[in-house]
């Protein structure tokens, strides 16, 4: 049996506490890990000095998959995302967000994901004030960068995301008639894209914000969705709002080279310490890890054993309207798993 090594970032705030859920579940699953353990975010500047130790950076270089609980950005002393700083080292152009009913309540079966460009578009922080007269803040200027390339790889694995877990439909959601270049570019190689997928997989494009109101009102018409890194980071909490809040999103940063898998959450410093945080997103988000080590069957049982745990056991933390502590509930997905 092969033994996968993986880089482990527990993360802050209640990182370490769904990160201690998690391993109990994957333990559960029989795979073999060999867990290289690091640092990252506020657990790192107060160990050693900076968010992001070279350590943890060589350690990804080498196993090439990451396991990674929510960090805290410090605010001030200068120091830039971490979650930004590792998306560009390793290049993660793709994140994935799948968004799946698990508890039906308002809607009954939503089953979607998000694919999210990473690392262009307004989120490269590109921007300065322009000083007018006396007032040094007068304008703020942003700029947004978008490449062929980078549309391209972006939504060529949208659809070869389709093909491979076998869904049949890519809608390309975009700004285009407002930002005719920007949001021009990616419909104009979306559709060049999707014309290749023809007879294989559907395609459709839609506006931005029909997009929004579409998945709010009739999330079942969607199956992938593929979109640039703001509107993605928008429209990926809102699918998981529709489905349970964060406490049920994941997420899969994937770059030719390495792939890091978190939560879609941050650090929830309100409740971090207390044992009542829902590890649902990181444990779903280990097993995607797994679908990515190749383990689909361990995958599949590790997504089965968080849907039967919350909907025929009852077994739910706070944020779901349960009482379940953070580790009782890891315990419970465990104990499916066994
Ligand atoms: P947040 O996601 O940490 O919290 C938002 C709300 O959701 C809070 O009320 C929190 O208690 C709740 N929540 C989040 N995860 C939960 C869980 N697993 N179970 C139950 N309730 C949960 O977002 P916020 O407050 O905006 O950010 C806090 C910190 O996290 C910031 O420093 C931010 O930079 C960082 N962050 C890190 C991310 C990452 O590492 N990928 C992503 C988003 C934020
Ligand atoms: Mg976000």
């Amino acid at each position: 049996m092969t033994t996968h090594e993986v880089t482990l970032l527990p993360g802050d705030g209640i990182g370490p506490e769904i990160t201690a859920a998690t391993l109990r579940v994957l333990e559960a699953t029989g795979v073999r890990f060999a867990w290289d353990a690091q640092v990252g975010g506020m657990a790192a500047v107060d160990a050693r000095g900076t968010p992001l130790p070279d350590d943890t950076l060589e350690s990804i270089r080498r196993t090439r998959v990451a396991l990674k609980g929510p960090l805290t950005t410090p605010v001030g002393g200068g120091f830039r995302s971490v979650n930004v700083a590792l998306r560009k080292e390793f290049g993660l152009y793709a994140n994935v967000r799948p968004a799946y009913t698990i508890l039906p309540g308002r809607f009954e079966a939503v089953d979607l994901v998000i694919v999210r460009e990473n690392l262009e578009g307004l989120y490269i922080g590109v921007e300065h004030f322009v000083q007018v007269g006396d007032d040094p803040r007068a304008v703020a200027e942003s700029v947004a960068i978008v490449t062929r390339h980078g549309c391209e790889r972006i939504i060529r694995h949208a659809f070869e995301h389709a093909v491979r877990t076998g869904r049949t439909k890519v809608t390309i959601a975009h700004k285009a008639n407002i930002l005719k270049m920007v949001s021009g570019l990616f419909l104009e190689v979306g559709r060049a894209v999707a014309a290749e997928y023809a007879g294989r997989v559907e395609a459709n494009d839609l506006i931005i914000d029909n997009t929004a109101m579409q998945m709010v009102i009739r999330p079942e018409q969607f199956d992938v969705v593929v979109t640039t890194n703001m509107f993605g980071d928008i429209l990926s909490d809102l699918a998981a709002g529709l489905v349970g809040g964060l406490g049920l999103a994941p997420g899969a940063n994937i770059g030719a080279t390495a792939a890091i898998f978190e939560p879609v959450h941050g650090s929830a410093p309100d409740i971090a310490g207390k044992g009542v945080a829902n590890p649902a997103a990181q444990i779903l988000a280990a097993g995607m890890m797994l679908e990515h080590l190749g383990e689909l069957a361990a995958a599949r049982r590790v997504r089965e054993a968080v849907r039967a745990t919350i909907v025929d056991d009852g077994v739910r933390t706070a944020d779901l309207g349960g009482t379940a502590g953070t580790a009782a509930f890891g315990d419970a997905v465990a104990r499916r798993l066994a």
